[in-house]
């Protein structure tokens, strides 16, 4: 059986393998259509789960980053805050016949290098000198516009907030940092993650589950002393290698160690957690021999970005970006900072206090005390904490006092140099986050475990991914296989292993449907199995038969399921 490459697989082929096993397909049909919106099926939502687990299996119990679960809709206050509402923006241009909309840099793809890299102008320019008209119907077209691709929703009936459906689990693991970080007993590194859904109003939805409006994501930032920035697990990984094309250099395998030692990948934490993504996608059943990293060009990169790795995979849509491994440098907790009163930095303690000249406010306890009577103490309390940087001996103070604004003038306070014992300062974190599409892995792993023999298909999904992990046949449904069957079908499900009875059409037809749907394994009850109270299990790829008595099963369906046990090591 031949797995199938770029140049023979379709992806109308894995289209209709997923619409008629019930893996995914267009949703809201019967009205039409809605570009960009697709449903998992029963298969489908299995596997998706499947996915999520293998992801959090990694994430939080491998490396113990914890998870949290936030609202989808956010204030705009959030987005304004990260860039979001400013530069979330792809170029689009209209058709002035048909009216349909185009990203401009799409149009662009097979005639220019790097079109998603492209300014404003640029691209306009090049629409006009490569003569680029509607795709549709051949009409003229605008020029490009930016377009915020943040769907925009009002919170409250009458008069509500304004808010926006997130385009990015992220945010909601920077504007919480103070209370994480609090869980995490103030201490860096740490981590956080978010799996969830993320929604972006796309000029031109296309491909599938590859490009949607509403779309899965799981994601992590972990969090770092910037002069500090190590991860525990690196050292054991560093001599793995990995698949670089680096911006503006040839295609190379480096270990992680030689990526970082010659400033390729930017920093250690960076080259882990692609090492990371790597170990997942390759458990998830993807093929290591079409799977490379990227890095973002300079002017490819998010607004927030200071270095970027794509994992890339080689699909029959052609190179597909199904992660992004970036460092996020400390852009959104500065500017969640900037636009909130939030303390969001860590206090990074020194290993001894040192002494250090600093400049410090002095209260002016003579004149606070006549103007401020009660307060006096607290708001000397408050300017003796204050940071000092850029504060103006001669202008007056603004506090905010429990939610009351106190202006304390300038003959209240002096502002002078000490030298203080100092155990530690205050820092804002860096962040690198891995960024996973969920629905663009789904359908990798679809492509690249797609296998034909002849009409025979067979999906060769690896067991932790498989949404159905054992079909469950009575030879006939009849003398009592039929009972038996259903008996061992229900224990099994039980023991929490999604199964799939089936007892209509010919043992080969029903084997060839649970291979087509990637069921690694087939349960077969016969004739023999009421004389010898054993069962036939058949391992969907290399076809071979064990026979495994029924008390045994919970025990060697478990191992199997959750592979500590080969197929050949059975019986
Ligand atoms: N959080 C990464 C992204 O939005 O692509």
């Amino acid at each position: 059986m031949k797995p199938c490459y770029r140049d023979t697989m379709d992806p109308n082929i894995v289209l209709g393998l997923a619409k008629r096993r019930g893996f995914f397909f267009p949703s809201f049909e019967i009205y039409g259509g809605m570009a960009g919106m697709y449903d998992y099926g029963p298969l489908g939502s299995a596997m998706k789960n499947n996915i999520e687990s293998l992801w959090r299996k990694n994430y939080v119990l491998h490396e113990g980053l914890s998870e949290i679960f936030s609202p989808i809709i956010s204030p705009e206050e959030v987005f304004r805050a990260s860039g979001h509402l400013a530069e979330f923006s792809d170029f689009s241009v209209q058709c002035q016949k048909c009216k349909q909309a185009f990203r401009a840099d799409h149009l662009l793809e097979e005639v220019v290098d790097n079109p998603d890299s492209m300014s404003q102008k640029e691209l306009g320019e090049a629409m006009v000198s490569n003569d680029i008209k509607c795709p549709s119907c051949k009409g003229e077209l605008s020029e490009p516009v930016a377009v915020n691709l943040m769907f925009k929703t009002t919170v409250g009936p009458l008069g509500g907030r304004d808010g926006y459906m997130r385009p990015e689990t992220a945010q909601a693991m920077f504007f919480n940092f103070h209370l994480l970080h609090r869980f995490y007993r103030e201490k860096l590194p740490f981590g956080i993650v978010q799996l969830g859904k993320g929604f972006r109003n796309e000029i031109s939805p296309r491909q599938g589950i590859t490009r949607l409006r509403e779309f899965n994501m799981m994601e992590a930032e972990v969090f770092f002393d910037p002069e500090n920035k190590v991860w525990p697990g690196f050292a054991e990984v560093a001599d793995l290698k990995l698949r670089l094309l680096p911006d503006g250099l040839e295609e190379q395998e480096l270990s992680l160690k030689d990526a970082v030692s010659k400033g390729i990948i930017a920093n250690e934490p960076l080259a882990y957690f692609m090492h990371v993504t790597k170990k997942i996608l390759l458990a998830a059943g993807l093929d290591d021999k079409r799977l490379r990293f990227r890095q973002h060009l300079k002017t490819e990169m998010a607004h927030y970005a200071e270095d970027c790795w794509d994992c890339e995979a080689l699909t029959g849509y052609g190179w597909l970006e199904l992660v992004g491994v970036a460092d996020r440098g400390c852009y959104d907790l500065q500017s969640h900072i900037d636009h909130s009163d939030a303390e969001l930095t860590a206090f990074i303690r020194f290993p001894e206090p040192i002494e250090m000249e600093a400049t410090v406010i002095v209260p002016n306890l003579s004149a606070l005390g006549p103007l401020f009577k009660g307060k006096a103490g607290a708001i000397a309390t408050r300017l003796g904490e204050m940071p000092c940087d850029g504060l103006d001996a001669t202008m007056p103070i603004v506090l905010d006092m429990d939610g009351e604004e106190v202006t304390v003038p300038a003959n209240c306070f002096t502002i002078s140099q000490e030298i203080k014992k100092v155990s530690g300062k205050r820092i804002v974190p860096h962040v690198i986050e891995p960024s996973y599409g969920l629905d663009r892995i789904f359908y990798t792993v679809m492509d690249h475990n797609y296998k034909e023999d002849g009409e025979y298909v067979t999906l060769g999904l690896p067991i932790a991914i498989a949404p159905i992990k054992f079909g469950v046949f009575p030879l006939m449904t009849k003398d009592g296989l039929d009972d038996i069957a259903s008996e061992v079908d229900k224990k099994l499900r039980q023991k929490g292993l999604l199964t799939y009875y089936d007892g209509s059409g010919t043992i080969g037809r029903r084997y060839a449907r649970m291979d087509e749907a990637g069921t690694p394994f087939c349960i077969t009850v016969d004739y023999e199995s009421k004389e010898d109270d054993c069962v036939t299990i058949r391992d969907r790829d290399t076809k071979d038969q064990k026979r495994v008595k029924m008390d045994d099963l919970d025990k060697v369906a478990i191992s199997l399921a959750d592979s500590s046990l080969t197929f050949e090591a059975i019986g």
